[in-house]
C-alpha cells in the first residue's frame, strides 16, 4: 500500500443480483426517485405530457426530450447549498419514432420531424432537494432546451462559412448527443454520436463521397427518413448540411441565451463523450470514436486555459489534436492530426487543417492509428491520473490491446500518461477488466455479484470509485445464443481501481440501458438515466410471458401509457455516501 497505509475500503454496499424484470432495483439500503421522464415540463406549469403522444412540436421543445444520456450537474451556490439546488443538464440521444408519435413512424410528415427534432438535443432544468430528501424542478429563468433546431455558432478551424458547411438554412441543431463533458470554467459539453442516420436521399444515381463512406453516410440513412419530408436531411438537395455536424458542442448552462458553440478543433468524428481534464494549466479533453475499428483522441490545449480565458478565447479553440497507437507491448503514443507534418500533406490530398478535421478519421486512418473495438466513454482517475476507457464489444481487432476476438462483452482498458502528464505525448496501458461471463469465457474473472457486458457509461467519483453503466444490445440481451443468459438487464456497477473489486449496483429495468452518471459535490444523491426502456417492442402495456426480454411499462406502469426514458435519483436512506 502507498506510504505504508492501507486504503480505506472503497466500496460498502451489498451487491444487488442480476435481473430480467420491469424494475429498477438499488442494494438495500438506498432509495430512488424517478425524476423528469420523456415529455415533463422543463418549467412547472408548462406543456403537459400526454401518455398518448399527441403532444406537437411546440410542446415537445418545452418538455424533457426523449432517450436520456450524457448529464452532469452544475452546482448554484457553494458548500452545502450546492448539493441541494443545481443545473442539471443532460442529453437526448435520439428518438423511438414509434413511441413519439401517436401513429407511430410508419409515415413521416414534416410535421413529425418538426417534433423528432424538438425531442432531441439538451435540457438544462434547475432542480431543488426539498426537505424529506427528494428532488424537484422548480422555475427557472436557466431551463432551457436546445433542440436540433436551435441556432449553433462554429469556432476553432472550420468556421461556419467554410464551403464544405453552405446549406439552404442558418447553422442549427445538435443530434445524437451521446455523452458528455464538463469544462473547468463551467460549461457542459454535449458530443455528437450517430448523426450520418439522419441523412439520406431519394435522388438516384447519388453515392456517397469517400469521405462520407468512411462516417456510414448512406442514401437510406439510418432509418429516421426525415429527408422524405424535410429538404435539409436531403444528401443530394443540401449536401452541406451533414458537415454541420459529428461535433463537439459547448453549452453555457448559466446563458440560457448564448448560442451553443461547435468547437471544430476537437475533430469530426462519431464522438462518444469528451472527458475534460487539466495538466499544468492547459486542457486535455479526450474523446473516442464509437465504431467498430475506430479511435481514441484527445486534445491537449494551448497554454493555460486561464490565460486564453483572460484573453477572451476559448481554451477549446486552439491546441492540437490527437489519435492513438496502441503497441503489442503495452506502450502507446499519442500521433498528431496537425496539417504540414506526417501523412497530412496537401501532397496526400489534406487541403489544410479545416481539412484535416471535417475528414478527422481518414487523417486517423493515414497516421496508423490503432483501430479499437468501439470506443465509448472515457474516465480520469482523480487520485492518480490514470485514463480508462471502455471498448464496449466488437471484432477484436488484431492488437494486444483486444485480447479477444471476437468481443462480444467488451474490455476496459486504461493507462498511464508518460509522467503523469495528460499533455504528454506517450503512455503505458493494461488491461482493467474483461467483461464477460465466466461460463461462456474461462478468461473472465467475474462472478453472480459482478458479471456485466457492454460496458458503455464510467465515470469517477470525487472518492475515486469506478461507476460502470452498461448498454448490452437489445439483440444480445438475455439470450444464449448471444452468451448473454446469466447477465439480464443492463446495469451499472462500481469498482475499487485498486483493488480491482467490482460490485454490481443496480440493475435497470427491461430493455433499456443505463447511461449517464452524475452527483451532487457532496456525493449523498446520484443521478442515473434509463434510456430506452421497452426498446424494441411496440408492445406497451404489463410485460408479459410472450416477450420477456424487452417488453416494458417502466416507470408509470399505465397500461394505456408506453414507457419513457427518465432521470433516477438514487440516495442513501440514512443520508450517507453513495458507494460508500
Ligand atoms: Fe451513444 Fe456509443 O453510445
Ligand atoms: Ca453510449
Ligand atoms: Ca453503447
Ligand atoms: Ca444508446
Amino acid at each position: 500500500w502507498e506510504g505504508g497505509v492501507r486504503p480505506r475500503r472503497l466500496l460498502g454496499f451489498d451487491p444487488v443480483p442480476t435481473s430480467t424484470a420491469d424494475e429498477f432495483t438499488v442494494p438495500d439500503g438506498y432509495e430512488t426517485q424517478v425524476l423528469i421522464p420523456w415529455g415533463t415540463p422543463i418549467r412547472p406549469g408548462g406543456p403537459a405530457w400526454h401518455k398518448d403522444a399527441s403532444d406537437s412540436a411546440a410542446d415537445q421543445a418545452e418538455q424533457i426530450g426523449m432517450n436520456h444520456d450524457g448529464m452532469h450537474f452544475f452546482p448554484l451556490g457553494n458548500g452545502r447549498e450546492g448539493s441541494r439546488r443545481g443545473l442539471l443538464v443532460l442529453n437526448h440521444e435520439y428518438v423511438d419514432q414509434e413511441l413519439l408519435f401517436p401513429d407511430g413512424a410508419e409515415e413521416i410528415t414534416a410535421e413529425k420531424v418538426e417534433k423528432a427534432l424538438a425531442a432531441h438535443g439538451v435540457s438544462v432544468v434547475e432542480i431543488e432537494q426539498r426537505r424529506g430528501g427528494t428532488w424537484h424542478v422548480v422555475n427557472s429563468r436557466r431551463a432551457r432546451r436546445v433542440t436540433g433546431t436551435t441556432p449553433v455558432a462554429f469556432s476553432g478551424p472550420v468556421r461556419a462559412d467554410h464551403p464544405a458547411l453552405a446549406s439552404a438554412n442558418e447553422p442549427m441543431g445538435t443530434l445524437n448527443n451521446c455523452s458528455s463533458g464538463a469544462t473547468p470554467w463551467g460549461t457542459y459539453l454535449t458530443c455528437e454520436e450517430n448523426w450520418n442516420n439522419y441523412f439520406g436521399t431519394e435522388e438516384a444515381g447519388w453515392e456517397p463521397t469517400p469521405a462520407q463512406e468512411r462516417y456510414g453516410v448512406s442514401a437510406s440513412g439510418g432509418g429516421f427518413r426525415w429527408h422524405e419530408a424535410d429538404s435539409r436531411f436531403d444528401l443530394a438537395a443540401n449536401p452541406g448540411e451533414i458537415n454541420r455536424f459529428g461535433w463537439i458542442v459547448e453549452i453555457d448552462p448559466k446563458d440560457p441565451g448564448a448560442k451553443p458553440v461547435k468547437r471544430t478543433a476537437l475533430g469530426r468524428f462519431k464522438h462518444e463523450g469528451c472527458t475534460v481534464t487539466e495538466s499544468r494549466g492547459r486542457v486535455v479533453a479526450y474523446s473516442g470514436d464509437d465504431q467498430d475499428g475506430d479511435y481514441i483522441y484527445k486534445f491537449v490545449g494551448q497554454g493555460s486555459w486561464r490565460v486564453q480565458r483572460a484573453l477572451g478565447r476559448s481554451p477549446l479553440d486552439h491546441g492540437t489534436l490527437y489519435v492513438a497507437r496502441f503497441e503489442d507491448d503495452g506502450s502507446g503514443s499519442w500521433l498528431p492530426l496537425e496539417h504540414g507534418t506526417g501523412a497530412l500533406t496537401a501532397e496526400n490530398g489534406f487541403a489544410d487543417q479545416a481539412d484535416v478535421l471535417l475528414r478527422t478519421r481518414e487523417a486517423a486512418d493515414a497516421l496508423g492509428a490503432t483501430k479499437m473495438d468501439r470506443p465509448e466513454w472515457i474516465a480520469v482517475n482523480p487520485r492518480n491520473g490514470d485514463v480508462y476507457c471502455t471498448l464496449t464489444n466488437g471484432s477484436g481487432w488484431d492488437s494486444a490491446v483486444h485480447p479477444r476476438t471476437p468481443n462480444p462483452y467488451g474490455h476496459i482498458v486504461r493507462w498511464t500518461e508518460e509522467g503523469g502528464n495528460h499533455a504528454a505525448t506517450s503512455f503505458a496501458w493494461d488491461i482493467f477488466v474483461l467483461a464477460g461471463d465466466p461460463a461462456h469465457d474461462p478468461q473472465v474473472e467475474l462472478d453472480a455479484s459482478n458479471i456485466f457486458g457492454s460496458p458503455d457509461g464510467i465515470a469517477f467519483d470525487g472518492d475515486g470509485r469506478l461507476w460502470i453503466q452498461t448498454d448490452v444490445s437489445n439483440s444480445s440481451q438475455n439470450l444464449a445464443e448471444k452468451g448473454y443468459e446469466n447477465i439480464g438487464n443492463n446495469q451499472m456497477l462500481a469498482a475499487d481501481p485498486r483493488s480491482g473489486e467490482i460490485r454490481r449496483f443496480l440493475t435497470g429495468p427491461r430493455g433499456s440501458e443505463i447511461s449517464g452518471v452524475t452527483f451532487t459535490p457532496d456525493q449523498r444523491t446520484m443521478f442515473v438515466n434509463v434510456q430506452h426502456p421497452g426498446e424494441s417492442t411496440t408492445v406497451w402495456g404489463t410485460p408479459t410471458p410472450e416477450d420477456p426480454r424487452v417488453v416494458s411499462n417502466w416507470p408509470d406502469f399505465d397500461p394505456e401509457g408506453r414507457p419513457r426514458s427518465a432521470t433516477v435519483v438514487i440516495r442513501r436512506t440514512d443520508g450517507g455516501v453513495i458507494g460508500a
